[in-house]
This record gives C-alpha cells, sequence and structure tokens, in this order.
C-alpha cells in the first residue's frame, strides 16, 4: 500500500444521485443550511425544541444521543414529520468499541495486526449501529511524538506508515466495503491537521509545522483516510502555521480537494468555527462562519455560527449558493451511501449486538497482541503456575474493570470488564496461592498506610506481579501531563518491594509511554499493556502464565527522560550526530574543561540521547535471529520492483509471532530525509526452532516523498535498507535507485 500520491489536480465534485439531485433543487435555503449544522442530542429524551428543530429542517445530524428508542424517534421525526424526509447522520465518539471495549488505540497500534484492528472497528460499528448510531469521530490518525500530550493514547502512534495503514484498516472496519449494510457506520478521520504536534504535549495549543514535514510526517495518513474512502473529515482545534484548521483553506480546499480529491464531507471540531474568533482569526462569529464555510469545512459541529450567519451571508454575497448546494450535496451523499433514505427506524433490540462471544474472543486477542514486553530478566515471565506456590498480586490496577477500560469510553460498562485479578485467579490451578493488595487507592495516591500489608504478602510470595500504570482519567482529550513518571507514590512502592529480594513483575496499564528509568532496574519484568479494555484480564494473565507469548512492538518511542521530548526514531540526521564516542554525561566532566572537548555533538549532557526503548521494540517469551538479508538487485529504476527477502529464525523455546519491520534512509536527497523510516512490516508465526523467509517489495512509490520544492517524488541515488525487530535493527545493506 502506499501512503502517498502524485500532486496532480484531482476533481472532488461528486455526481449526485438523481435522489440528491432531486432533493437539492427542493430545499429551502434554510433546509440546505440545517444540513450543515449537526446539533447536540438531549442524552436519552428529545426536548420539545430539537423535536421541532428536526420537523423544521434545520438539523442535519445530532451527536451524543445513544438510547435506541430516543433515536429512532428522531429519526422518525425526520424521515416522517420533516418536509423533505431527510434521515439524520447520529454521530458518537466510538473510538476503541462501544460497548465490548478493545485496547487504546495507541495499544491497537503496538499490535502491528490491521487485521485485528479493522474487526475490532467492525465489532464497534456493530454494537454502535444496533442502537442507530451511524457516524463515528474516528479514526484518529494525528501523528503523536509527544507522550506529554493525553491525547497520544487515542492516536495510533508516532509513525507515518503505520498509522496510516491501520487507520485504514480502521475506515474499512467501520464502513466496511458497503456502508448501508446494517452494522457498517461512516468513519471520521481526525484532526485534520497537525494536531499532535502541539507545542510542549499542552491539548489545543499552537503548532508551527514546516510545509516539508507536515506533507511527509503529518499528512500521509489522512491521505491514505482519504483513499481508502473515509467517508468524512474532521477539522482540528489547533492553529496551524498561524492558520487555525478550521479556518484554513489551504488544509481544506487545495490539499484535501485538489490534490486528494477528497469526496466526503468535513465537520468541524466541538465549536471549532466559533472558536476562530478566540483564535483571534475572526472579529465575530459571522466572519467565523464566512471565513470556516469559504475555507471548505462543510458541516458544524455544535455551535451554531452557520445557522445564525450564512443566510446573511448569502445575501451579501460574501458565501456563494454553488459552494452551500456543493457542501449539502456532499452530506446528503454520504446519507444515501448510509442507505438511511431507505433504511427503517433501527430496532431499539439492542441486546443481541453487544458483548457477543466472537467481539470477546477479538477483544482478547487484540489486547493479548498489544501488550509489549519490555523486559524479561532472567526470564522472570512467564510463571510456571505448576511450580508456583504463592503469587502476590499488588498494585491499584490489578483489579480495576473501570481503569482497563482507558480514555473515551462513553459506552463502555466496567461491569463488563474482567480484571487482571480475576483472570488470574481463574487461569491458576488451585495450588497457587493469589493473595491480592490494592496497596494503593489510587495510581495517584501518596499515602502509604496500605503498604506494610502489600509488603507482608509480597514477602511470602514466590513472584510479585505489580499492577501500576496510570488510571483512564489522566490521559485522553485535555488531560496532559508535564511529568509522566509514574504517578503518586508508586514509584516508592516499587522501591520498596524491590528491598524484599524477590522477583517482581511490572504489568504497566497507561495511556501513554511513561518515564520508567528510573525504576526499571529495580523490578525485573515489563509487560506494558496500555489500557486494554473489557478483556484486559484474560489477555494479561494468559501472557504471564505463558498460555500467549507477547509480541506486541512499540508505535511510540519511550524516553528516558521527558526533557528529551520530543524523541522519535525518524529524526533527521543533524551536521553533528550524536554517536557513543562522543557521548559524555555532565558528571563526567573534568571542571574548567575547555568549550571544545565536550563531544560537539547533538546530545543532552544530563541524560544519554538514545531512548529507554525504541520505535518497534518488543520482547517475545522466544528469541528470534535475522540472516540473509538479500535484495533481488542492487540497482533498481523508476518502473522496477526491489524484492527483499530475509530468513527470520525462532532460536527461542516458545511458538511465537514476530513483527518484521523494513526500514529505508535515503542517504542524500534535496529535502534531509530522516535516519530511518518504516516502509513495510509483516506480522508472522514462526515455530520454535523453525524458520520463515518473509518477503518484500519495494516500488518507486515507496522511494518517494516531499522534495524541497513540495513535489511528491524519488531521488536517484544511494539508499540503505534494514529488516528486523524494531528500529534499532542493524541488519542492512544498500541499492541504488538509478534513472530509467
Ligand atoms: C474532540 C473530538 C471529538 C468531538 C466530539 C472534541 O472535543 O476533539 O475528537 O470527536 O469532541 O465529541
Amino acid at each position: 500500500m502506499h501512503v502517498a500520491a502524485d500532486m496532480a489536480k484531482v476533481s472532488s465534485n461528486p455526481r449526485l444521485s438523481e435522489r440528491v439531485s432531486q432533493l437539492l433543487s427542493n430545499m429551502h435555503l434554510h433546509e440546505k443550511i440545517g444540513q450543515l449544522c449537526q446539533v447536540s442530542g438531549c442524552e436519552g429524551h428529545v426536548s420539545e425544541h430539537l423535536a421541532q428543530q428536526v420537523r423544521d429542517g434545520w438539523v442535519g445530524s445530532v451527536i451524543n444521543e445513544v438510547d435506541g428508542p430516543t433515536v429512532n424517534y428522531l429519526q422518525h421525526i425526520a424521515k416522517q414529520e420533516s418536509r423533505l424526509g431527510i434521515p439524520l447522520l447520529i454521530g458518537r465518539d466510538v473510538i476503541h468499541g462501544f460497548k465490548t471495549i478493545f485496547p487504546i488505540p495507541l495499544g491497537q497500534a503496538a499490535s502491528w495486526n490491521a487485521e485485528l484492528v479493522e474487526q475490532a472497528a467492525r465489532i464497534a460499528a456493530l454494537e454502535a449501529n444496533s442502537v442507530g448510531v451511524n457516524w463515528t469521530f474516528a479514526p484518529m490518525i494525528d501523528i503523536s511524538r509527544d507522550p506529554r500530550w493525553g491525547r497520544i493514547a487515542e492516536s495510533l502512534g508516532e509513525d507515518p506508515y503505520l498509522c496510516s495503514i491501520l487507520g485504514a484498516a480502521m475506515v474499512d472496519g467501520f464502513q466496511g466495503t458497503d456502508m448501508s449494510e446494517s452494522g457498517q457506520i461512516a468513519a471520521c478521520a481526525k484532526h485534520f491537521a497537525g494536531y499532535g504536534a502541539t507545542e510542549s504535549g499542552r491539548d489545543y495549543g499552537t503548532t508551527n509545522i514546516p510545509e516539508n514535514e507536515l506533507r511527509n510526517i503529518y499528512l500521509p495518513p489522512f491521505k491514505m483516510a482519504s483513499d481508502s474512502g473515509a467517508a468524512t473529515f474532521m477539522s482540528s482545534f489547533s492553529d496551524l502555521n498561524g492558520v487555525p484548521a478550521s479556518g484554513n483553506r489551504w488544509l481544506m480546499k487545495k490539499i484535501l480537494r485538489e490534490e486528494w480529491g477528497f469526496k466526503g464531507f468535513v465537520v468541524s471540531d466541538w465549536e471549532s468555527i466559533y472558536q476562530l474568533e478566540i483564535h483571534g482569526l475572526t472579529e465575530n462569529s459571522r466572519d467565523s462562519a464566512q471565513k470556516a464555510f469559504n475555507a471548505g469545512l462543510d458541516m458544524e459541529m455544535v455551535s451554531t455560527t452557520y445557522r445564525e450567519h450564512l443566510e446573511e451571508l448569502l445575501e451579501t454575497k460574501q458565501v456563494d449558493i454553488a459552494q452551500v448546494d456543493h457542501s449539502v450535496g456532499l452530506i446528503l451523499s454520504v446519507k444515501e451511501q448510509l442507505g438511511l433514505f431507505d433504511k427503517d427506524c433501527q430496532s431499539p433490540d439492542t441486546a443481541d449486538a453487544f458483548y457477543q462471544q466472537e467481539s470477546l474472543d477479538v477483544a482478547k486477542q487484540i489486547a493479548t497482541q498489544s501488550c509489549v514486553l519490555l523486559k524479561n530478566h532472567n526470564q522472570t515471565l512467564p510463571i510456571n503456575a505448576q511450580e508456583t506456590q504463592h503469587i502476590a498480586l499488588i498494585g491499584p490496577l490489578a483489579d480495576d474493570g473501570f481503569e482497563q477500560l482507558g480514555t473515551w469510553i462513553f459506552d463502555g460498562e466496567p461491569q463488563h470488564s474482567v480484571t487482571i485479578r480475576s483472570a488470574l485467579e481463574s487461569a491458576c490451578p488451585s495450588s497457587v496461592n493469589i493473595t491480592y493488595d490494592r496497596a494503593m487507592a489510587t495510581t495517584r495516591s501518596y499515602t502509604t498506610d496500605l503498604y506494610s500489608q502489600a509488603l507482608a504478602s509480597a514477602n511470602q510470595a514466590d513472584v510479585i506481579v505489580m499492577c501500576v500504570g496510570e488510571e483512564a482519567i489522566l490521559s485522553g482529550e485535555a488531560h496532559c501531563r508535564a511529568d509522566i513518571d509514574l504517578p503518586g507514590s508508586q514509584m516508592e512502592l516499587i522501591e520498596k518491594m524491590a528491598e524484599l529480594g524477590k522477583p517482581i513483575v511490572l504489568v504497566v496499564l497507561a495511556g501513554r509511554p511513561l518515564t520508567l528509568e528510573p525504576i526499571i532496574e529495580k523490578v525485573d519484568s515489563v509487560l506494558y499493556a496500555w489500557h486494554p479494555g473489557t478483556m484486559a484480564g484474560p489477555a494479561i494473565a494468559d501472557l504471564l502464565l505463558g498460555e500467549a507469548v507477547p509480541s506486541g512492538k512499540l508505535p511510540v518511542t519511550f524516553p528516558r527522560k521527558v526533557g528529551q521530548i520530543p524523541l522519535y526514531y525518524n529524526q533527521k540526521n543533524s551536521g553533528k550526530p550524536a554517536t557513543n564516542d562522543q557521548y559524555i554525561h555532565m558528571n563526567d566532566i573534568p571542571p574548567r574543561s575547555p568549550q571544545t572537548s565536550l563531544g560537539m555533538a547533538a546530545i543532552h549532557l544530563d541524560t544519554h540521547f538514545s531512548p529507554l526503548f525504541e520505535f518497534g521494540f518488543g520482547l517475545s517469551y522466544s528469541q528470534f535471529t535475522y540472516s540473509q538479508l538479500m535484495l533481488s538487485q542492487h540497482h533498481i529504476s523508476r518502473s522496477e520492483t526491489l524484492e527483499v527477502a530475509v530468513t527470520v529464525h525462532n532460536t527461542g523455546d516458545w511458538d511465537a509471532d514476530e513483527v518484521v519491520q523494513l526500514y529505508i534512509r535515503d542517504l542524500v536527497a534535496s529535502a534531509t530525509r530522516p535516519v530511518k523510516e518504516l516502509k513495510q512490516f509483516s506480522r508472522v508465526h514462526v515455530k520454535r526452532g523453525e524458520h520463515k523467509k518473509v518477503i518484500f517489495s519495494l516500488n518507486i512509490n515507496d522511494l518517494s516523498f516531499y522534495n524541497d520544492e513540495m513535489q511528491w517524488t524519488a531521488e536517484t541515488g544511494h539508499f540503505h535498507l534494514w529488516v528486523g525487530g524494531s528500529s534499532a535493527t542493524t541488519l542492512q545493506q544498500g541499492f541504488e535507485l538509478i534513472n530509467g
């Protein structure tokens, strides 16, 4: 799959169906404007005001109404009681599941398994659609390089390629091949664009992204979503290079429509049109409506500037009716593709759709594959249940069905969660004594009253399993942190446990990479589980006991210290790259050293320049070695395909999955290129003692990028190519792209 294409102008004027054209020609102006307005639902009832608005044709979409009978009633009013009978889009943030909750998207990304990600989205759509939701505000495909940013939890990580592939998988899962089929809903690629680059990782902040960086790093997942047929896009809250995204004509018209030929419609973020005034882009809400609408923003979420001002803006010719017709046509077309004109109202009987066994199985499978084994000293994991008498299960997240679900679970139900404690208790034979001590009321507590009891239990155990991390509320929208160490007194708890001298397994549940450096040497094993969702318990119990083998890989770099951020694998080389030879820590600098003796390289004096764990990293209970990296040729022309073969040998004792990753570097280019770029990956299963040959093929698109003149092109010259189990792989070959 290619994540970007050429810049040729493409038409985004959809061919309207007979029905949509007919409707458009019969619509009154206020009914057209109504289609551009999304209003908030009343959560479980329909106010007379809302009913009348729908009846009068002033509403195109309702957000946040998930009560089946209420949705039915709203659709009934829209279809039977309004003049033209136009159905409503019912929007909801179904981000990582509706009732059955899958891992947070960042966790799903750690599975590097597009098929499972697609299945999870399909199940989320099925459950949501059973109450009449027909539009989700997902996938969130903002490249996220800053773990302080709370919304990194909702993202697919730092890499344009991985994010593109998994974002497209989500679009496919939500929409299927035919959105009108029952159980499919419209997707929304968000937040267009650059939201993840918010300064200092503070939500809603300013973003300044040079165009070359925007095109090469931040836009590819959106291009892929557009190519995959995402029905809608959402504009971002953020100010991009001085022009807030929701009023940014260059983004929405030039890039999205002209260059990419996007056929769906664009919705604002929550009141983001109204906020253009607060940004200082517009003087008042009339100005905001004009700016946003003329920039290409089709539907307004919740604020009412379109409703209040579009009519007047048309009269004064500051907005063109043809543009209004265009936007309405796009919105009606999505409604038609969803089959809303022809479908009956949904049945309020939802019982069958929720928590189906297959859904729980997928939730368990993806949670299992999303856990990343970061450390396994002395093979402390897996725990051999036959030879273990006592497991001390400790920590605030070991038995908390709510926190394991993570952020953005409007419709999740913690009573359906299976916790680590309950799953471990059912999975272990009765000969194993499992004691459980929460030890802390929450992950943020500083009280240590419960420590002595927990330490006493731990002191009797063969192995200590500590479930620590962050509660769900510490990540997600507007939940950013300046310090990303384990919160509260969890580090102190770990230190005290370490003094017992027992093997310690740390299971970390969190919405972001945490800085684990202060405790990493104090524990034996670390299983990073993110917020794994409904089936966290069974997934983690299987991994702890060796019923499953860890296979997740980091979709984002783990820094040692917060001061290293932003830290990402696909960085530029710079003119003075850091190397181990030049690295010096400030404690080792002799007093009064001459200025030039400090290596003169891109380093911090108080921490090593490398991450604690690199992008793509993740251990297994087995071991994999890579060999025989072979290229079909060492000179390729633009029309040729480069075949890459590698042998992956499972030299350990477990049948296991490995995510094989292929990276390249374009050594010399008109605009500098990253030191490594992920281009392909493949999750393979290799039995112990066996090997598998994995084959990739690269073509000209895989070697292309936006050059110094913003043209999508591949430049001739030398490339490095690596294959391996993480971005730190050193198994390398070279090739040259030649003309012809
Ligand atoms: C978020 C969006 C979300 C919308 C609707 C906003 O605050 O930024 O991602 O889809 O609310 O809930």
